[in-house]
């Protein structure tokens, strides 16, 4: 199989991207701004790289989705604090750059494994998410965090659209707070600029309080990447064709824990690394409100639980890494080998 990924360089890009050349006989064509995640592949004779861009390498895009079996278009902005900072580049990229590919890709009669997210989801009131059931709740046009969400919705609903009118072959999965290695750059010295398990331990190693928005009562389910992958693996595998036009959360239920509770067992497992205990030890954690944070026209999302039902029945697929061993294992990517910074 030859597999197109956009934003081979991303943190989901570059785990799938090692797991396809590790496991399997496929060949990956990727593009990206970047290439630091992926430099061990790139003397990799199944790998192919270009350094580009989706909005300017339009004729080697058009080239290789007509080249490949399935695409997957995972460029996007995924970092709450920019939807309000800069809306509008989160809408050209997540959703106007991204329908490109989608409609180059139903031209050319070509298998699409799209990014949901579980953003989409939004305010549901449900206990547990349902991919075909559960209604997406979002909150007034001024509070611009929901663009995400709704250019991410919006290109659900082409997709599955042009699914029922042209025969686009697509799959959507929603990811649920993937963390582990090569998540984001812990040393990125801009707050907002990270999704919070890594904004956290950048402000634990530098010696900066931890803050918790509104308190840290909201919650998340944290779903380690390895397990993800295995998910987006058997989408693409696709046997007997379980996931074509289908719709799967792929997220952990059982690590559901709240911002606050993250934030301590962080610190604790920090702790147990010798050379970073003193920092563990002096990490703090204050309040400050989600306007203070994130400015006026951010609004939260207190709870979020996929539902796993589907993804297991038709996928055969369900998470299995605890969040102890996944942070234990996102900790020692970030930390063995890590000299002590200067605080
Ligand atoms: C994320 C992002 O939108 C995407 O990465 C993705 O689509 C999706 O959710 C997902 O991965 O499922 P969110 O969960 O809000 O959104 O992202 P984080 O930035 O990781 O924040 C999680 C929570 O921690 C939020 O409630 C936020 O207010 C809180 N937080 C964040 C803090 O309390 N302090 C901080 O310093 C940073």
């Amino acid at each position: 199989m030859r597999v197109l990924i956009l934003g081979v360089n991303g943190f989901i890009g570059n785990a799938l991207t090692r797991r396809i050349l590790t496991t399997t006989d496929w060949q990956v064509f990727g593009l990206d701004v970047g290439s630091d995640r992926i430099e061990e592949f790139l003397g990799e004779k199944r790998f192919r790289f270009l350094e580009g861009d989706i909005a300017i390498n339009r004729e080697w895009i058009e080239y290789h989705v007509k080249k490949c079996d399935v695409v997957l278009p995972l460029v996007a902005i995924a970092t709450p604090a920019t939807y309000v900072k800069n809306p509008l580049a989160v809408f050209e990229l997540d959703f106007e750059e991204n329908l490109r590919i989608v409609k180059m890709a139903a031209r050319y009669g070509k298998r699409v494994v799209f990014p949901s997210t579980s953003e989409v989801y939004g305010m549901c009131p449900d206990a547990a998410f349902d991919e075909d059931a559960s209604p997406l709740v979002y909150g007034p046009i001024r509070k611009e965090r929901w663009i995400y969400s709704a250019s991410k919705q919006l290109l659900d609903r082409v997709i599955w659209a042009m699914g029922n009118a042209n025969g686009l072959r697509f799959t959507l999965f929603r990811p649920f707070n993937w963390y582990g290695p090569h998540l984001d750059d812990v040393d990125a010295p801009k707050e907002g600029s990270s999704r919070v398990l890594t904004q956290f331990l950048h402000n634990i190693l530098y010696g900066v309080p931890i803050k918790l928005v509104d308190g840290g009562r909201q919650r998340r389910c944290f779903t380690y990447i390895e397990d993800g992958i295995d998910g987006l693996m058997k989408i693409l595998v696709n046997e007997n064709g379980c996931a074509d036009g289908q719709i799967f959360n792929l997220g952990n239920p059982a690590a559901d824990l709240s911002i606050r509770e993250l934030a301590e067992r962080l610190v604790a497992a920090v702790g147990t690394y010798e050379k970073f205990a003193p920092l563990a030890r002096a990490a703090t954690l204050v309040e400050v409100s989600a306007a203070e944070y994130y400015g006026a026209n951010y609004q939260d999302i207190t709870t979020r639980v996929p539902s796993v039902r589907k993804a297991k029945e038709c996928l055969g697929w369900t998470p299995t890494t605890d969040f102890a061993t996944g942070l234990a294992k996102t900790l020692d990517f970030y930390l063995s080998g890590r000299l002590r910074p200067e605080v």
